[in-house]
């Protein structure tokens, strides 16, 4: 099912046209990178797509209903709270049903109550504790303790203040917030910036199985962003280009290629100094037997 699709979506700076004619449709199992050297336009795309930004033409639609968690580049949690009591605010509606349970048991407790109301507060109470159970009540704590521990922050940390992180540990505590909010669609712009191999590795594992779409930026294609479109056995596969910027273009010879020369020593030549003029989409959608709870990985 498509939850997002862009449409001729394009987007201007001061009169110069950074892309236009995007087009782009989001799957609700769909993995796609955006990939593109430093200022072709990323970063402005994203956030059109996230809905921060009003593109200056065509239009985005998403599905009714559908929750889209968003991550800026080199964005951080600001919060005066500690690191554990933050995670929790992810889960606030879900403590709201733990408490009213406990109100209930304290009421079936209770000698005073006749037969009649004991029905109905126990009748209440078996739908309280099965929506609970449903909704991992009593594995959310665990949860937030396994995506802690993989952006490698130990329990030692769990109640230290927000605000004496440094600005990547805010970084990677803003990434790991987002996880476990589970949008259906999850946007990252730059996410491994403030990321070490080892957290890299458990980032890989843990979106591999992530039940919903994610799109993603990166600067070049053979950093990690290409499990995406390469490992998830792809079917319906495209590769699409926007059109080359303006300012892009007004710095390449008139007619010259978009492409780094590989066919002409013309093309070779200017190969040094010669990069990708576009942004590149990979799109690809995992296949449904791929997908998983991620926090049972
Ligand atoms: N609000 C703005 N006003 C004017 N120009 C802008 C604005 N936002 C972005 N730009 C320009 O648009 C171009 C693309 O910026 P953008 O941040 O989208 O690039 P990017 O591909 O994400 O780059 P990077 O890889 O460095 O993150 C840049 O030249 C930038 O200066
Ligand atoms: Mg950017």
């Amino acid at each position: 099912m498509i939850i997002l699709q862009a449409q001729q979506v394009g987007r201007s700076f001061d009169g110069i046209t950074l892309f236009a004619g995007v087009n782009l449709e989001v799957q609700t199992n769909s993995r796609i990178g955006l990939v593109g050297p430093n200022g072709i336009g990323k970063t402005s795309l994203l956030k059109i797509l996230a809905g921060e930004v009003a593109p200056d033409e065509g239009q985005v639609t998403t599905t009714k209903g559908m929750r889209l968690g968003y991550l800026a580049q080199d964005s951080g949690l600001d919060s005066s709270r500690t690191i554990f009591a933050e995670m929790l605010t992810v889960f606030e509606p879900l403590m709201a049903l733990e408490q009213r349970m406990h109100d209930l048991e304290a009421q079936i407790a209770s000698p005073d109550l006749d037969d009649d109301t004991m029905a109905q507060v126990m009748k209440q109470y078996d739908q309280v504790q099965h929506d609970f159970a449903e909704q991992n009540g009593y594995g959310y704590q665990a949860e937030i303790r396994t995506v802690l521990h993989g952006f490698q922050f130990d329990e030692a940390t769990y109640e230290m203040p927000i605000s004496n992180l440094s600005g990547g540990e805010r970084s990677r505590l803003a990434l790991a917030k987002l996880l476990l909010e589970k949008p259906d669609l999850l946007i990252l712009d730059e996410p491994t910036n403030h990321l070490d191999i080892t957290t890299l590795d458990w980032l890989e594992g843990y979106l591999r199985g992530y039940d919903g779409a994610i799109l993603t930026v990166s600067h070049d294609n053979t950093s990690w962003i290409m499990w995406s479109t390469k490992s998830t056995k792809s079917h319906n596969t495209t590769l699409s280009t926007t059109k080359p910027t303006t300012r892009a273009t007004s710095r390449r010879r008139p007619n010259a290629p978009l492409n780094c020369g590989k066919h002409t020593n013309a093309n070779k030549q200017r190969s040094t100094s010669c990069k990708p003029l576009s942004i590149r989409i990979l799109c690809a959608q995992v296949p449904p037997n791929r997908r998983r709870v991620a926090a049972n990985s």
